[in-house]
């Protein structure tokens, strides 16, 4: 029983990625980030779409590039302006990490597959796997919010968490098209199996889809909003490391003893010992005895 199941599984994810390769083939978006295989123009759209929808990056990408053109150039420039280039994309811990890996970079070239940029200070396992996938063009799983939302849906698996994801997601990606399959998974999240809608009727893969016809926006919402309650974002390490940089943004150098008194209160020592030997070892916090500044 289970073996006739996992072979019409298959079967049913062979017609999902053929049926969504070809859609893409027709219908995918062109965007300048998907007409090059440089890793460090990958890597700076990817960081940008992060925190920022696809329209209003296309400008800011291209004034990036013109910029600086090579990660060497990122990395020659002064943390100061890497951050007013940044500005109005959101958290500028961000900018400070692209500044960081682009630093790394220039001195040891870029890793060639995924554990190695994996390696790289500045770069998370959503990142990695975007530039192996669209640079490197290498078999990897670049599992966004529109990812996770598509997968879910065609499994009728709601709520999985994102290492379960991930592993499925890896089973889909076909070994000679990584680019276009990341790229057009992302494009049916973003266009027809959105959030707010799930558009079955112009689906190309609807067929195959286990939710088709089923999909309940408001309580898939639901079902969000209580997981992320279950882990308030004050209470992450992320948020502190946010707090850390936005204060050194707002006042040049802190000495370590002031720290605490410049982050929102309730911030416990120990969280925020934590959040400060990370960043220091990923060379976004500059430490020099007592005094804490961010890169130059
Ligand atoms: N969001 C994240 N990465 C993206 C990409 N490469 N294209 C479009 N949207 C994205």
């Amino acid at each position: 029983m289970a073996a006739i199941d996992s072979e019409r599984q298959a079967a049913i994810d062979d017609r999902l990625q053929a049926g969504l390769l070809e859609w893409y083939g027709v219908q995918g978006r062109d965007l300048p980030w998907r007409r090059t295989s440089d890793p460090y123009a990958v890597l700076v759209s990817e960081v940008m779409l992060q925190q920022t929808q696809v329209s209003r990056v296309v400008p800011r990408f291209e004034a990036w590039l013109e910029r600086w053109p090579t990660a060497d150039d990122l990395a020659a420039a002064p943390a100061a302006e890497v951050l007013a280039e940044w500005s109005g994309l959101g958290y500028n811990s961000r900018a400070l990490r692209l500044h960081a890996t682009a630093k790394a970079v220039a001195e040891q070239g870029w890793p060639d597959d995924e554990a190695g940029l994996r390696a790289l200070p500045g770069i998370g396992p959503y990142t990695a796997a975007a530039v192996t996938a669209f640079a490197l063009r290498r078999p990897a799983a670049a599992v966004d919010t529109n990812q996770q939302r598509v997968l879910d849906r065609w499994d009728g698996a709601a709520g999985r968490t994102a290492v379960e994801v991930r592993r499925r997601a890896l089973e889909f990606v076909p070994v000679d098209a990584p680019d276009a399959w990341n790229h057009a998974l992302m494009d049916l999240g973003a266009t027809i199996c959105t959030a707010r809608t799930a558009r079955c009727d112009a689906c190309p893969v609807a067929s195959d889809c286990a939710s088709a016809g089923l999909v309940d926006p408001a309580a898939e919402r639901a079902l969000r909003r209580a997981s992320r309650q279950a882990v308030p974002f004050e209470s992450t390490p992320r948020f502190v490391r946010g707090r850390i940089v936005a204060a050194l943004v707002e006042h040049g150098e802190i000495a370590l003893p002031a720290l605490a008194a410049a982050l929102p209160a309730g911030i416990t020592a120990e969280r925020i010992d934590g959040a400060l030997s990370g960043l220091v070892r990923d060379g976004l916090v500059v430490r020099a005895g007592d005094a804490l500044t961010l890169p130059t």
